[in-house]
């Protein structure tokens, strides 16, 4: 987050200092130091005051100097209210003439994912990841039709209640009537943003980023960084070829996910089906893998060509027909598949695209001649 301009030393409340919200009428009890000071605010631990001034539910209190970022993270917090997801506020007020500005949300006990992983550095196994991750792209989902993004899911912004992920900080989150990238309070730091995306500019593919770096995070027992992701990495995790595909859409390919409903739709084992073989090559655009049975190459290519179809080296949005022949050494998805792996991807996202093998190609290539 920005830098802050304040005298960064000076703790805005003191410990059992009492709180009244002029909204609620409610009294809160400041019940620690500053536990956490950010780009915009210090949190500290308190209490619910009841009548007889007992201390009731522990909350966390939230203040900040700057009504910005506090007006956006008072409106949000109350949008989802009771979303079981999304860490709770529970009152919001603003101290004019103290010009201090004040949230209170639910306390989070067990902290944040990476207080967990500072504590235990156990890998999480993917399924668990997979039902972990997909109730936070729900909230998103929630979100980002709204033209709401987040900005900055970090391990350090999600929280752990009963084994369950919980979305907090909406501090930077912004709800813009631009398309595209828009213009945020604020920027998460450079460790947890996708690369080439302009600081302080946002979209909703870069929220499904940040929740496939946290997969990272927790399929690997530490904070991964943006920098650290590549295709190599995604390659050693032990885990399916498909849920390998989805990190790959949604972290490394030049077209990520557009927003969680794109990620959700494809976080799914469900096996997809490969188009329909075509009849003829005529049109098709085609990608070969591996040898073919009795043709070289380069000769199947030039008759495909002849045959009126476009042979393509890569998979890409436009391919319909990827031909697998014999794996050059026992290849598969996740060991040198490239193509094969490609093309599931994309056929989880919709892309129509048959897969024959070589024979059949062949056949195909003999009935052009005729
Ligand atoms: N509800 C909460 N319960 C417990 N700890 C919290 C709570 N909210 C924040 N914290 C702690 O304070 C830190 C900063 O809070 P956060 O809301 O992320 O503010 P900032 O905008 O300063 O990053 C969190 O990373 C967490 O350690
Ligand atoms: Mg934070």
């Amino acid at each position: 987050m920005g830098e802050r301009e304040e005298n960064q030393d000076m703790p805005l409340l003191t410990r059992n200092r009492i709180l009244k919200s002029d909204v609620t009428e409610k009294y809160y009890k400041v019940r620690s130091n500053r536990v956490a000071q950010g780009g915009f605010g210090e949190v500290y631990r308190g209490a619910v005051l009841d009548k007889n001034e007992d201390e009731c539910e522990p909350v966390a209190i939230k203040v900040s100097l700057h009504p910005i970022a506090w007006h956006g993270e008072a409106y949000l917090g109350r949008l989802l209210t009771r979303n079981d997801s999304v860490v709770q506020l529970l009152d919001a007020w603003g101290n004019a003439r103290k010009v201090k500005y004040v949230l209170v949300f639910e306390w989070m006990a067990e902290g944040t994912v990476a207080d967990r992983l500072a504590q235990d550095d156990t890998a999480w196994d993917e399924d668990r990841v997979i039902e972990s991750i997909r109730p936070l792209l729900e909230v998103l989902d929630l979100l980002h039709p709204r033209s709401i993004c987040h900005g900055d899911i970090t391990t350090r912004n999600v929280f752990i209640r009963d084994e369950r992920l919980m979305l907090g900080d909406l501090g930077i989150t912004r709800q813009s009537l631009a398309e595209g990238r828009r213009r945020m309070h604020g920027a998460p730091p450079d460790d947890f943003a996708p690369p080439s995306v302009p600081e302080y500019f946002w979209s909703p593919s870069d929220d499904v980023y940040q929740i496939a770096l946290l997969a990272l995070a927790l399929l690997r027992g530490k904070t991964v960084k943006a920098s650290e992701v590549t295709t190599l990495m995604l390659r050693r995790l032990e885990i399916s070829d498909w849920f390998m595909g989805w990190l790959y859409d949604a972290l490394l390919a030049k077209d990520r996910f557009r927003d969680a409903r794109e990620a959700l739709e494809c976080l799914t084992f469900e096996p997809v089906r490969p188009a329909r073989a075509p009849s003829s090559l005529r049109d098709q655009r085609i990608v070969i893998t591996g040898s073919l049975p009795s043709m070289r190459r380069d000769r199947a290519e030039a008759r495909a060509r002849r045959a009126r179809a476009a042979v393509q080296k890569d998979v890409n949005g436009a391919t319909t027909l990827l031909v697998t022949g014999e794996p050059l050494g026992g290849a598969s998805p996740s060991n040198g598949g490239r193509k094969l792996f490609d093309a599931y991807r994309r056929l989880r996202r919709g892309q129509r695209i048959a897969i024959i093998d070589g024979r059949r190609f062949e056949l195909l290539l003999e009935r052009e001649r005729r």
